[in-house]
């Protein structure tokens, strides 16, 4: 497995890598609607292959088995996607995408990486806590944290939360 930056060429697979991870979601009677929900369409994906924020975890065949999106936001390094597809979960590739976002981060000299998740799921916020990150109480949010898990929840994901991992 290796990891290697994103191509307009990689988009197809990309989306059908989210449609799988999502298919985890089928586990949770409450959010089981999630593993039909849209997940980023074309147009957000090439956005972030042009800003060379798109990261693709593939086997030693090229077969493509997950990836992260990312996106510098300030001073802070925001992770928009973050999905390995279903059979391949549970083997340490979202933990390896996850070094190479704080990779990227330090590269570029954000001083955290963040994201917004299901704070309860198992392989969301626990999974995140287990690798450094921190849930943000209301007072510590900021603006932009705030309208995402807003917007968030205009779309009906409710338990989300905001976590960020500080950068030495
Ligand atoms: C989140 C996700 C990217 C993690 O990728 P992954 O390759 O499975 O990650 P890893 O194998 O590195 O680690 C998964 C961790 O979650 C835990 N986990 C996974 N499924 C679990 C479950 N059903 N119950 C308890 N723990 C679970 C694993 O034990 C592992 O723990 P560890 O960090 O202590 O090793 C992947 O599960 C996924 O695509 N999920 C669906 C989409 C999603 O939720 N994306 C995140 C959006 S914020």
């Amino acid at each position: 497995m290796h990891i290697r930056r994103a191509l307009l060429d990689d988009i197809a697979q990309l989306i059908a890598i989210e449609q799988s991870a999502a298919q985890a979601f089928l586990r949770l009677p409450e959010l089981a609607w999630l593993a039909r929900a849209e997940g980023l369409d074309a147009k957000a994906h090439k956005a972030f292959i042009a800003e060379h924020g798109s990261w693709l975890a593939e086997d030693e065949q090229g077969q493509a088995l997950g990836f992260v999106c990312l996106r510098l936001e300030g001073q802070a390094l925001h992770i928009h996607e973050l999905s390995v597809r279903l059979p391949s979960q549970g083997q340490g590739i979202g933990r390896q995408l996850l070094d190479q976002a704080c990779a990227v981060a330090r590269h570029q000299g954000a001083q955290e990486v963040t994201l917004t998740t299901f704070a309860q799921v198992a392989w969301n916020g626990p999974f995140y806590a287990r690798h450094g990150f921190q849930v943000l109480d209301e007072q510590q949010l900021g603006a932009r944290l705030q309208g995402i898990l807003a917007s968030e929840r205009a779309h009906g994901l409710n338990g989300r939360c905001a976590m960020r991992l500080p950068l030495p």
